[in-house]
């Protein structure tokens, strides 16, 4: 695929740092140690991300993919429309993209397509996967969400399908999720759609294997957030005194991702002029995923100012894909 416009910049590398900085003092001098998952997408972070979607073990995304190539089919005629600006939050590799995108451009519809992601590494594997054609245009953007979105709202005034897929609405708790579908719906027109991945509640036993996958990629992904503060921020984390361990909380419904100490050791980060101690098998907190029951998604849909129009989902409803209208 070649963008008609590669990357247009609009974050801000050094701000970024600084809050990565600050986020990571933060998390490391809290009682209960932690760290933002939205840390894990740096360059290897984002191509460990896609070796575990292709993982056997990780059930969600070939499953999603199969619903979607099923809906690609019935949107066009859902949505009705001539020509259509799909944005997607969330660049991903890609496929998942290519099956909406080829299902409008099937229908006659010219697309316009704009993927936004923070991650310029996940936005060249998606450049590598969307291919050129006739009513295709793509505009590639790196950085945050809501900027893209305003980006995009600036230059356009047609119709948007907003794509936020895999899931990815599961690693923000319950109250950010809702706070941050609120702010993606008054940053729509009434009119304009959105269809979201949710994965659903299942056997606990699906769920842990997902989330400690025989290959341990799932380990490595964890395990790159110390290796990423080792790099960027000078730290001198060992990474073999770590554990990558995943567990299920039945009360919040989330699969919970920790990285527990070994042993006790003390860990410099020269970019904050702190030492941080570390109990022997103290935790650090590095991920939420939340799962959905179809109310949970239904209560979602209501707080957020959007009207339900269909769940795609597959046979065994392990996942739904949401398509819901700004009302
Ligand atoms: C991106 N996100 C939806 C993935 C998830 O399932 O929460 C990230 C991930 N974490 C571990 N494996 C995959």
């Amino acid at each position: 695929m070649k963008m008609s416009k590669l990357a247009q910049l609009i974050d801000d590398d050094e701000q970024e740092q600084n809050q990565f900085a600050t986020d990571v003092l933060a998390g490391l001098s809290s009682v209960e140690k932690h760290l933002s998952c939205k840390y894990f997408y740096d360059d290897t972070g984002s191509e460990l991300f896609r070796d575990i979607t292709q993982h056997e073990d990780y059930y969600l995304t070939r499953t999603e993919y199969a619903i979607l190539d099923d809906a690609s089919e019935r949107l066009p005629g859902v949505l009705d429309e001539k020509e259509i600006d799909i944005v997607e939050l969330g660049a991903g590799d890609g496929h998942k993209s290519q099956l909406i995108v080829d299902g409008f451009l099937r229908a006659g519809l010219a697309v316009n397509f704009y993927p936004i992601d923070i991650s310029d590494k996940a936005m060249h594997m998606l450049g590598e996967t969307i291919r050129d054609q006739p009513n295709l245009s793509v505009h590639g953007l790196i950085g945050d969400y809501f900027d893209g979105l305003r980006f995009v709202r600036e230059r356009s005034a047609r119709r948007q399908l907003v794509l936020f897929l895999g899931s990815n609405i599961g690693n923000f708790d319950r109250s950010q999720g809702q706070t941050f579908l609120r702010r993606l719906c008054s940053c729509l027109n009434t009119g304009d759609h959105v269809l979201i991945g949710f994965d659903l509640k299942k056997d606990i036993t699906e769920l842990i294997a997902a989330y400690t996958d025989s290959g341990n990629l799932t380990r490595d992904f964890n395990l790159n957030l110390l290796a990423r503060i080792n790099r960027e921020l000078g730290g001198n984390f060992d990474l073999d005194g770590f554990q990558h361990y995943a567990t299920y909380n039945p009360v919040l419904g989330a699969m919970e991702s920790y990285l527990l100490a070994t042993r006790e050791q003390r860990v410099f980060i020269s970019a904050l002029q702190r030492e941080f101690f570390f109990a022997a098998f103290e935790p650090i907190h590095t991920e939420y995923s939340f799962k959905f029951s179809p109310s949970d998604i239904e209560q979602l849909c209501d707080l957020s100012g959007f009207t339900p129009v269909e769940n795609f989902a597959d046979e065994k409803e392990r996942f739904f894909s949401s398509l819901w209208r700004v009302a």
